[in-house]
Parts: C-alpha cells; sequence; structure tokens
C-alpha cells in the first residue's frame, strides 16, 4: 500500500496548532543542518491559508531569533498574478505573515516579479532567469531547492499544478504559466515552479489540514496511481524527501 511507503514520514496532529509548530521547527531544523554545511538555504514557500499560523509562529519568538534569517533565501512556490498587496497575493500572505517581521534582508526575498504589463508566460520566463541567477545554473540544469514547502488543494494540486493540465508535463522550464479551472478560487492566471524543480528538492515539507481535505487524502493513500488527475500523488516518487504534516480532520483513518 502507497501509505506504507512512506508511514514513517507521516505525522498527524490532533489540532492545526500543533501542525504549525512542527512545521516551524522542521524549517528551523533543516536550516540549522543545511546551515552547516553551506552558507545559504534557499527555500519556497506555499501560499494558500494553511501555512500562515506556520509562517507566523516562524515570525515570533523563540523562533524569530533562532534563525540566522540573512542565510535564508526565499522564494514562492507559486504565485496568483494579481498585485503584490493584493489579499490574494502568496507574497502578501508571506509578507503579512513573516517577511516583514524578521530581519532578513530585501535581496534575499524573491517575489514572482508580477505586473500588470506583462503576460503569464514573461513573468514566468523573468522568474526563471532570477532562480538561474541566484542558484548561478544554466539550461539544462535544475535548481536543488534546500526546502519547498507545499500544501494541497482538495483536488490535489500543488502550487498551481493542476489536475490533467499540461504544466503537469513540462520537463525542461523551471516555471510555467497556468490557468486555474472555474473552481478554484482566486480564479486569476498564476506561476508555479514545475514538477521537475519541486522533485529536485533535498526536503518537501507538505501542510495538509481540514476535512474538506481527506477525501483527496485517503484516494492519494489508498487508490491506484492516477498522476495526471491527483497531481499531489507525484510526490510519492520521492518517498524520502517528502515529510507530510497532517491535522487529525484531514486524516482520520490513517
Ligand atoms: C495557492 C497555493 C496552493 C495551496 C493549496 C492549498 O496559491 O493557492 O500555493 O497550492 O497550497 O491550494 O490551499 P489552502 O492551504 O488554502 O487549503
Amino acid at each position: 500500500m502507497k501509505k506504507d511507503k512512506i508511514a514513517k514520514n507521516i505525522e498527524v496532529f490532533p489540532d492545526r496548532s500543533l501542525l504549525s509548530h512542527r512545521g516551524a521547527e522542521l524549517f528551523k531544523a533543516l536550516l540549522q543542518s543545511n546551515i552547516n554545511s553551506k552558507s545559504v538555504f534557499r527555500t519556497a514557500l506555499a501560499g494558500g491559508s494553511t501555512p500562515v499560523e506556520m509562517y507566523k509562529i516562524l515570525a515570533n519568538k523563540p523562533f524569530r531569533s533562532q534563525i540566522e534569517w540573512g542565510k535564508v533565501d526565499i522564494f514562492f512556490g507559486d504565485e496568483r498574478l494579481v498585485p503584490l498587496n493584493h489579499a490574494d497575493s502568496n507574497f502578501c500572505m508571506a509578507n503579512e505573515t513573516l517577511l516583514k517581521n524578521i530581519s532578513i534582508p530585501k535581496t534575499n526575498i524573491h517575489p514572482v516579479p508580477v505586473s500588470g504589463d506583462k503576460t503569464p508566460d514573461e513573468i514566468a520566463c523573468e522568474y526563471e532567469t532570477e532562480i538561474r541567477n541566484v542558484f548561478k545554473i544554466y539550461p539544462p540544469d535544475f535548481p536543488v531547492f534546500d526546502l519547498i514547502i507545499l500544501g494541497m488543494g482538495k483536488d490535489g494540486h500543488i502550487a498551481s499544478l493542476f489536475p490533467e493540465t499540461d504544466a503537469l508535463q513540462e520537463e525542461t522550464k523551471l516555471v510555467v504559466a497556468t490557468y486555474p479551472p472555474q473552481y478554484i478560487i482566486p480564479n486569476v492566471p498564476r506561476v508555479t515552479l514545475t514538477l521537475p524543480v519541486i522533485l529536485q528538492a533535498k526536503q518537501i515539507i507538505v501542510l495538509i489540514a481540514g476535512k474538506e481535505k481527506a477525501e483527496t487524502l485517503r484516494k492519494l493513500f489508498y487508490e491506484e496511481y492516477r498522476h495526471a488527475k491527483l497531481p499531489i500523488q507525484f510526490l510519492l516518487k520521492q518517498p524520502n524527501k517528502v515529510k507530510w504534516l497532517l491535522d487529525i480532520d484531514a486524516s482520520p483513518n490513517l
């Protein structure tokens, strides 16, 4: 059974607060272990609502002063193409909960270069260039993020890689533009890291909470592979890199 292969990396919490605190602990531990071996820790943050409490915990005592933020490069796993100060912006959420509350150089923060006078493809291309410049890599090389934080949509999407979309087939680009299905809110164009980038990360933490995710998680762990229909299933290709932080509401039968 798929779940058995990753059981050791699944942690289930009675509530979202304990899940979020564990996420902050893992973030700090991974950073400290990486910083010991090199001078920078490059991470991509998840958007949406689940990570909010974890980011707030990282921005407050004791984590705020325990983490060497000057050695952290922060990217975004995906972004909604709205102004960076818009309530629907993943950057805005991360800035309000974490970034503006920690002492991190502005040059270490890499928002998606959202701009009204560029097309989604142009924005995706610019973000790819930014990532390549920071990681000092050229095609066909892929960046190796130290940590990518993900949530999961009710339809099983990760970042802005939605079910049965061409973006799931992308094998060479780092960042692509995507257009969410009608049921996704906010229904605005997005840019997203691609699967090769996500699966190349040294460590992935997935935060999943809430009753509305339970059926999707059941399919993920107990049904046959349906990758394109359930993008989060791609993470099962890298069982040893993924830490699953779930609350009991999302995983009553795990
Ligand atoms: C986004 C996120 C997305 C999110 C899931 C879960 O831009 O919406 O990156 O992938 O992680 O949709 O969202 P919630 O945490 O709000 O359930």
